[in-house]
């Protein structure tokens, strides 16, 4: 491949995948689309201002015109869309922007790429369009679809869109679905970066619920590597998941990240849990091990250290969002939720 097109890699995982794509094949050129909204953050790509193989495009998956002007220029080899609002808990608050771009702006992409006959479309999906897990058992690929809030029903219709399109127009499509990301460059509303950041401050933890439900965690890094050999290697229309082995429930990780700021576990604090909290989420990455020769690499103890030492060393990145107008607002109706208000 000699040129992507990567959408919203101006968050967590887009802007990760980036930077490994760069290093790792040093002929491919990448043009990213994102509309930088309070997830999107130039600064997660600073690096690359420089870099003649990038090139950043301000704007938005649903607006056709402008998506078309992109893919209108030859030698596009494929599109990956990370694009997406990706946090459910804002997607309890409302729900409309999760539909908007998940949902129409998925629809958008595909549209635009069948015109211009992109030979390679990933939609980069979630483990959580499976609904939820009891104690035993995991989500293959065969799993029925059963989202259970409003972010992960917009991306199983995004997947059913992608399907849809593979069936009916032999749209060279592949979907990928992972489980819970950790490393650099997370947005600080999700549970890692957030509890940091608290800790770090000596401020409260807020654990919903009981703290047991459970997720399953891997490093972004080796969720990237995952989408490049789909990307590759995967067979149109099939399904990819990626699951990094790590299962913990929500208070030992808590613990576990407070026992290596070496904080007290008096910062925690039980809140009012997520309405309709999917209990356990758990992988079986058989397929993409076979399949695409992947395995997850990072184990989750190195991992997680090497995370926390980041937000440590980049605490300006973190209080630059922390202080955001955009986060502020958030933070007062969510914790008016929290508190029961
Ligand atoms: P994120 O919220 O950090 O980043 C999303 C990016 O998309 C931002 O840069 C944002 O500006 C951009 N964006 C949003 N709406 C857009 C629009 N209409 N047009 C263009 N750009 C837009 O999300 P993330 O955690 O990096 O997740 C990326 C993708 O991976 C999402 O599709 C998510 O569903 C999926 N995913 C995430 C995880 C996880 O653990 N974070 C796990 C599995 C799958
Ligand atoms: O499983 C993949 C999904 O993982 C992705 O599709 C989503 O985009 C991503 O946001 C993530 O979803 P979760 O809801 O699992 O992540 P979050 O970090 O919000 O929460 C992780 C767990 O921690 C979940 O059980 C809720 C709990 N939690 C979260 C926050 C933010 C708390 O107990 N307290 C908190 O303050």
């Amino acid at each position: 491949m000699n040129c992507i097109v990567v959408t919203g890699g101006c968050g967590f995982i887009g802007s990760n995948f980036i930077r490994l794509m760069l290093e790792q094949y040093p002929e491919l050129s990448i043009i990213n689309i994102d509309k930088l909204t309070y997830a999107g953050n130039l600064a997660n790509l600073h690096d690359l201002n420089e870099n003649s193989q990038y090139e950043f495009r301000k704007g938005d998956i649903c607006d056709r015109e402008f998506i078309e002007s992109i893919l209108n220029q030859s030698g596009i080899d494929a599109v990956v869309n990370f694009a997406a609002e990706s946090h459910v808990d804002r997607s309890i608050l409302d729900s409309t922007p999760f539909v908007t771009t998940n949902v129409n702006g998925t629809l958008t992409l595909l549209d635009a790429c069948r015109t211009h006959e992109i030979p390679r479309y990933l939609q980069v999906s979630t483990d959580e369009v499976y609904g939820s897990l009891g104690d035993e058992g995991f989500f293959t690929e065969e799993t029925s679809l059963a989202p259970n809030s409003p972010y992960s029903a917009s991306k199983a219709s995004a997947d059913m869109l992608v399907r849809s399109y593979v069936h009916t127009f032999d749209f060279p499509a592949v979907i990928t679905r992972c489980s819970n990301n950790y490393g650099p460059y997370q947005f600080p509303e999700k549970l890692l970066p957030l509890f940091i950041s608290n800790a770090r401050n000596d401020q409260q933890l807020p654990v919903y619920g009981t703290g047991e439900n459970v997720r399953d965690w891997i490093h972004v890094l080796d969720h990237c590597r995952g989408i490049d050999a789909a990307l590759r290697n995967g067979s149109v229309g099939e399904v990819y998941n990626f699951g990094g082995r790590t299962e913990m429930t929500n208070i030992a990780l808590t613990k576990l990240l407070l026992k290596l700021l070496d904080k007290p576990e008096s910062l925690i604090k039980y809140v009012n849990d997520r309405p309709g909290h999917d209990q356990r989420y758990a992988i079986d990455c058989e397929k993409a091990e076979i399949e695409l020769g992947w395995s997850p690499q990072v184990r989750f103890k190195e991992g997680l250290q090497a995370t926390i030492d980041w937000y440590i060393k980049n605490e300006d990145w973190v209080n630059n969002i922390r202080s955001g107008d955009y986060l502020k607002y958030y933070d007062q109706q969510y914790s008016d939720r929290l508190s029961g208000s």
